[in-house]
This record gives C-alpha cells, structure tokens and sequence, in this order.
C-alpha cells in the first residue's frame, strides 16, 4: 500500500488490472496513464512528484479546488453519525432533506422537489422515467419521443448515452429507439457561409422542423446543455437560446437543461439556464455539488412536473440503493455553504471568469488557434493549419491529442476534445495562476505548431 511502489510498478499494475473510463484498452496495455497520487488548492501531484496546473477542475467538478477541508469535515461527523441509510419505504436522513431544501432555494423559482442519484448519468436516466411518468399521468401516453442534440454528452449508462449525441458511442450499443437528434449549435463546425447570428436561428429552427415532422402529440420532451461541454465547450450564437425559448413556448414539451457542468456557477450565474434566460421544467446536476468530493447527482423538478407526478400515478419503480446517501449530502451542504459564503458565483462573473475570458481570447492570435470560445470560467480554441479555411493540422482528429502531450509535460491539464482543446478551470485560481495557465498554454501551442511545422 501507500508509496511503496515505483511509478513503473504503479502503471504496470494498472495496466495489468484496470480497465478505464473512455479510454482504448489495447492501446493503454503498452501507453500506460499518468498515476494521480496527490492534490492541492489547483495542482495535482503524480507519483514522481510532477506539478500540473488542472485547468480542468478534475472532470469539471472541482470548482472550489481541491484544499477544502470543511467539506472533509463535515463528510467526517457525518460518518460518525449516521454513515449510510436509504430513502426508501418512508425513510429519510436529516442531510438529505436539509439538501433538498437548500437546493429548492438556490435552483431557479419554478424548482420544487429533487430526486437523488449517485451521477449524472443515473440523473438524466430519472429524467427519462419522470418524463414518461409525466405524460402518462397527464393521459397523454402518445408522447414519448424526446429529442437531443449530436455532440451533446447526457452520461453514460444506455439510456444516458443514447440521449448523448456521440456517433461512435452509439456504434457501440444498441441505443433507445425513442431519442432523436437535431444538429448542435456548433457555428465554427457547422456554420458554413452563415453568420454566427444567422447559424444559431437556424440550428434552434431545426427544433421546430423535428417537432413539426414528428408531430408535436409524440414530443415528451427536449433536453441540452447550456454550453455543451465534453462535445466540445460549445457557445451557442447569442440567438440561439432566445430562438429555442420562443419554439418551446409555443409547443406543450418538457424542457431539461442538464447543468451537470454548467450548474453551479460555472457561466457566471449559479445556473446556465439563467446565463441563456431559459425556464427548464427539469435540471439535471451533479460534479459541482460535492465539489467532486462525494459521487453524488439528481433532477430538479419544477411545481408543474411535481404537480402532476405527486397527484396520481401509483409507486414510482425507480431509486438507488444510494439516492440521498446521507454521506454525500453532507458534503454537498458543506460544499454549498462554502459557495454561498465566499460569493463563488459573483466572484465567476465579476473577477475571475472575466479575468480568464480576457486572457484566452488572446490565443486568437497564435498561428494554429483557428476559433476561440468561453463564458465564465470555461474555455475552448479550435486548432487549425490555416485560419482562413480552417485546413487542420492533421486529419483524423489527431492534433488536440499532440497538444495535449505538450501541456502535460508543461505542467498543464487541459483536455483535449478533436482538433480542440478545452478548460475548466477551478473558482479559486488567482490571476497570476490564471497567467501561468495562459503561458503553459501558449508554450504548448508553440510546440504544436513547431511538430506541425506550421
Ligand atoms: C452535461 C453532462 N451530463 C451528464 C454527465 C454524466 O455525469 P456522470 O459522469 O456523473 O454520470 C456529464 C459528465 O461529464 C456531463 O458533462
């Protein structure tokens, strides 16, 4: 245990035993990973003692960084008191309703109720069911079809991953044959001769085309991320969400944001429906919560979908073993007082998130930076041999990867997505580790365009 090992041993042990997450199993027999051994405030530490500025928040969880001994605390006396009960057959646990009140209060007005889940995944899972519990209540069995976006990323379960717009998962299984996808609203990718304004009425116009052709009494419901993240950090046209808002005004379907990395302060507001003045009837969350701390995710449910669910229907067949774990609800409380407390979400919209934003929209001017994106404290630059037709560096997608070898040997994580690469950064980086971030950044582009010799 502990430290006795040689890194070499470390990697081959887990090349030998485990099996990872999005990853190509034959490939990482001989490529072996990096072994995570510590973490402090933004840095993470590997086994030989290497510092790398995490840029991504972990997997965008830790906002509030990774020194956050209150939440450890409180997941501390929690264990001493009550380590594990279940939320079912009418049972609860004080952490879990203290959660779920201050979750009703810090959610937008129209959310009323949460159901608890251990992720994402297993949320916007329970989305499907409530969504269907829904309709079914309302007598309107018809309406089942929901629709997605390519390049969306809902989680990872069958159900989850089918709502996901991710070509090559699909390949993989066989997905729900109930989910539907509208192109994402990706103007650098997708926008050809439009303006970034004319290409995002056009993609939420999509919306209405699908409705229409499907016919809206066999539409349950749609769901998007604010900004599609692991598709990419995807800002949306400034007319998108106005345009999407005014087609589901006029159209009776559910509307879920899934704020899984949005939530939570990550646009400069504590949610990214109210970046993008949208009113979701369902949110999915999680990472953020707990600051990454505990697995913990769930819905919200707005007055109208609980309304309807709450007044008739017979048990709802749907739960965790771990829904409302009494563990990760306290460190969710504590990881939400301490956001409420410092103003985490002010200091996104008014200090570091514009500090960031003025930093990395500098890139622009490096010679393989073809496009750059962000709001709050999140990030994308699209990599390009030529700016003007958007040649890239390499066919197949390879290039984000190149750069990323670079960061890493620079002190840096940033995730590569493509041909792009993409950042997270957590809350508490200080301007000057913002620049650092900005200069490892800059060093590894350099280096890229130097392996291209561009
Ligand atoms: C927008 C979004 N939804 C859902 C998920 C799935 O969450 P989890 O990995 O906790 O299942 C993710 C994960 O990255 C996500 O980014």
């Amino acid at each position: 245990m502990g430290n006795s090992r040689t890194t070499a041993e470390w990697k081959q042990l887990d090349a030998n035993h485990h099996l990872h997450p999005f990853t190509d199993f034959n490939d990482y027999q001989n490529n072996h990973g990096r072994i995570i051994e510590r973490a402090e405030h933004i840095y993470i530490y590997d086994t030989d003692g290497k510092q790398m500025l995490d840029a991504m928040s972990g997997l965008w969880c830790c906002s509030l960084g990774y020194s956050q001994p209150e939440i450890a605390d409180a997941v501390h006396a929690q264990f001493k008191k009550l380590p594990y009960y279940n939320n079912f057959f009418q049972c609860s646990n004080t952490p879990a309703v203290e959660l779920a009140e201050k979750l009703v209060q810090m959610t937008p007005k129209q959310f009323t109720h949460v159901f608890f889940t251990n992720s994402g995944s297993e949320a916007n899972d329970t989305n499907i069911r409530l969504i269907r519990r829904y309709w079914d209540t309302k007598k309107q069995p018809k309406k089942r079809i929901i629709l997605a976006r390519t390049n969306a990323y809902h989680g990872s379960t069958i159900a989850s991953a089918s709502l996901g717009g991710f070509e090559f998962v699909h390949n993989q299984f066989e997905t729900l044959p109930y989910v539907q996808h509208i192109t994402d609203p990706n103007w650098y990718h997708n926008g050809a001769d439009l303006t970034s304004d004319e290409f995002g009425l056009q993609a939420a116009q999509e919306l209405e085309k699908k409705i229409d052709q499907l016919g809206e009494e066999n539409i349950a419901a749609f769901i998007a991320e604010p900004i599609q993240g692991a598709g990419g950090v995807i800002v949306p046209p400034d007319t998108y969400w106005p345009e999407v808002r005014r087609i589901l005004n006029e159209r009776d379907i559910l509307f879920v944001s899934d704020e899984v990395i949005c939530g939570f302060g990550r646009t400069g507001n504590m949610f990214g429906c109210e970046t993008y003045g949208m009113e979701p009837d369902l949110l999915t969350f999680a990472k953020a919560v707990t600051n990454g701390f505990q697995p913990l995710g769930g819905v919200m449910v707005s007055e109208k979908v609980a309304d309807v669910i709450t007044s008739d229907g017979g048990e709802f067949g749907h739960g965790f073993t771990y829904s409302g774990h009494p563990i990760t609800c306290a460190a969710a409380l504590a990881t939400l007082n301490i956001m409420e407390r410092d103003k985490f979400v002010d200091h996104v919209a008014n200090d570091i998130g514009p500090y960031l934003q003025q930093k990395w929209t500098g890139l622009a001017d490096h010679p393989i930076v073809g496009h750059v994106r962000g709001v709050g404290m999140l990030g994308s630059i699209e990599l390009v041999r030529n700016k003007a037709d958007k040649e890239r560096l390499e066919a197949d997608q390879k290039s984000g990867g190149i750069c990323r070898e670079f960061c890493v040997a620079n002190g840096l994580i940033m995730r590569a997505v493509g041909d792009s690469m993409i950042i997270s950064p957590p809350f508490v980086s200080t301007h000057e580790e913002i620049d650092l971030l900005i200069a490892r950044a800059t060093k590894s582009l350099d280096q890229t365009a130097e392996y291209y010799s561009v």
